[in-house]
C-alpha cells in the first residue's frame, strides 16, 4: 500500500510537533533511596520547565525529593529581600510578622540570630567604619549552627574582588571542611540525616535544611559600586581591598518553641510586641550585649537558651510539619509559624 503525500507530510510534522512538546518541560529524577519520593519523574511546571536556567521572573524548577507530596515549584533563584524572615544588606531584618528592623551589631563580632532549647543559629558579622561615622557598616559574613550535639558552619570567603564564575561559600561539619560538587542541587547530608546542603545553584547559592527545624535559603554576593551608588545615604564606601562578599539568609523555620530567642528568633515568641507597623522600619535600638556570642559556634549571650541536649522536647508532631511544607509550596515566602 503507498501512502499519499499529503499524509506522510502530516505525520512527519505530528512528530516534529511530538518532539518539541517533549523537549519544552523537564523534569527531575529522584535517585535518593533515602528520599521519599524514590525512584519518581517529577515534572517542572511550564511557567518553569528546568531546573538549570532561570525564566524571566528569575524563578527555576525546584524538586526537593525528600518532601511529602513530590511536586516540583518555581522558586526564585535565592533569597528576596523583601520577604519576612530574612537578613539582608547592613543587616535589616525583616521579623516573622513582616516587622522591619535593623541590627548593626559589630564587625568581627557573633550575634545570636535565633536561639532555641535544641537549636542554635549564630550569626558574623563583617564590615567597616568609614572614617568620621558613628558605627560599623555591617553585614553577615558567616553562619554557625548547633543542633543535636552537632555543628555546622558556612562562610563567605574574604575576597578582594569579587568573580562570578567562583564559588565563594565555605562549609565545615564538626570542625572538618566539607566539599560540595558545584553542581545544580548537589546535595550533601550529615551521617545522621539531620542536616541537608543542597546547592540552589552551581556557586553561591545554598538551602540548608536542619531537620524538623529550619530550612536557610542563602546566597553569597559582594557589596559593589552599584549599593554605593544605590545607598546614598549609606555610602558603604567599599575599600579597594575587599568587597564585602557576605550572606543573604532567608530563613523558614519549623518547630519553634515559645522560649527562642536571639534578634531574630524573638520575633517568633507568642507574646512578641509588634514595635512597629507592617513594613515601617525601625532601627533597633540597643540589644546587643543580650545577643552577642563568644564565637560562632558558641550558645554564651545572655540570652540563649539553648542547651545542648540532643532529643529535647518535640514541639510539634508530623501534621504540622505537613501543613507547612503544603503551605511553603504554594508560594515560596511563606512563613511557617506555630500560632
Ligand atoms: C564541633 O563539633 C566537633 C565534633 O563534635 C567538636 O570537636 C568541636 O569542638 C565543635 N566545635 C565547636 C566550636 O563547638
Amino acid at each position: 500500500m503507498e501512502i499519499s503525500k499529503p499524509t506522510s507530510l502530516m505525520m512527519m510534522l505530528f512528530a516534529i510537533m511530538l518532539c518539541f512538546l517533549q523537549a519544552k518541560s523537564q523534569g527531575v529524577y529522584c535517585s535518593n533511596p533515602y528520599e521519599q519520593c524514590f525512584q519518581k519523574y517529577i515534572m517542572c511546571p511550564q511557567e518553569c520547565p528546568t531546573t538549570g536556567a532561570a525564566n524571566s521572573m528569575n524563578r527555576v524548577c525546584y524538586v526537593d525529593c525528600s518532601k511529602p507530596l513530590c511536586n516540583s515549584e518555581c522558586r526564585r533563584l535565592g533569597p528576596n529581600c523583601y520577604h519576612p524572615a530574612t537578613g539582608c544588606h547592613d543587616p535589616g531584618f525583616i521579623a516573622g510578622d513582616g516587622f522591619v528592623f535593623y541590627f548593626h551589631g559589630k564587625s568581627n563580632e557573633h550575634f545570636s540570630l535565633v536561639s532555641d532549647t535544641d537549636v542554635q543559629i549564630n550569626a558574623r558579622f563583617t564590615g567597616h567604619r568609614p572614617a568620621g561615622r558613628s558605627r560599623d557598616f555591617t553585614w553577615i559574613q558567616a553562619l554557625g549552627l548547633l543542633f543535636n550535639s552537632h555543628n555546622f558552619s558556612l562562610e563567605a570567603t574574604k575576597v578582594a574582588t569579587w568573580a562570578d564564575g567562583i564559588d565563594h561559600l565555605r562549609f565545615s561539619y564538626d570542625g572538618q571542611d566539607l566539599v560540595i560538587p558545584e553542581e545544580i542541587l548537589s546535595r550533601w547530608y550529615s551521617p545522621e540525616k539531620d542536616i541537608k546542603i543542597e546547592r540552589a545553584t552551581k556557586m553561591n547559592s545554598v538551602t540548608v535544611t536542619i531537620k524538623d527545624k529550619a530550612e536557610i535559603m542563602v546566597n553569597v554576593v559582594p557589596v559593589t559600586r552599584e549599593d554605593d551608588r544605590i545607598h546614598k545615604d549609606h555610602n558603604y564606601k567599599v575599600t579597594s581591598n575587599d568587597c564585602f562578599a557576605h550572606l543573604e539568609v532567608k530563613f523558614r523555620f519549623l518547630n519553634l518553641s515559645p522560649k527562642v530567642d536571639g534578634v531574630l528568633g524573638r520575633t517568633y515568641r507568642p507574646g512578641f510586641q509588634k514595635q512597629a507597623k507592617r513594613g515601617v522600619v525601625t532601627p533597633m535600638v540597643g540589644g546587643e550585649d543580650n545577643f552577642r556570642t563568644s564565637s560562632l559556634l558558641s550558645h554564651d549571650c545572655k540570652t540563649c537558651v539553648f542547651n545542648g541536649l540532643s532529643g529535647s522536647i518535640r514541639w510539634e508532631t508530623e501534621h504540622a510539619l505537613l501543613d507547612c511544607t503544603r503551605g511553603a509550596s504554594s508560594g515560596y515566602g511563606i512563613i511557617c509559624r506555630k500560632e
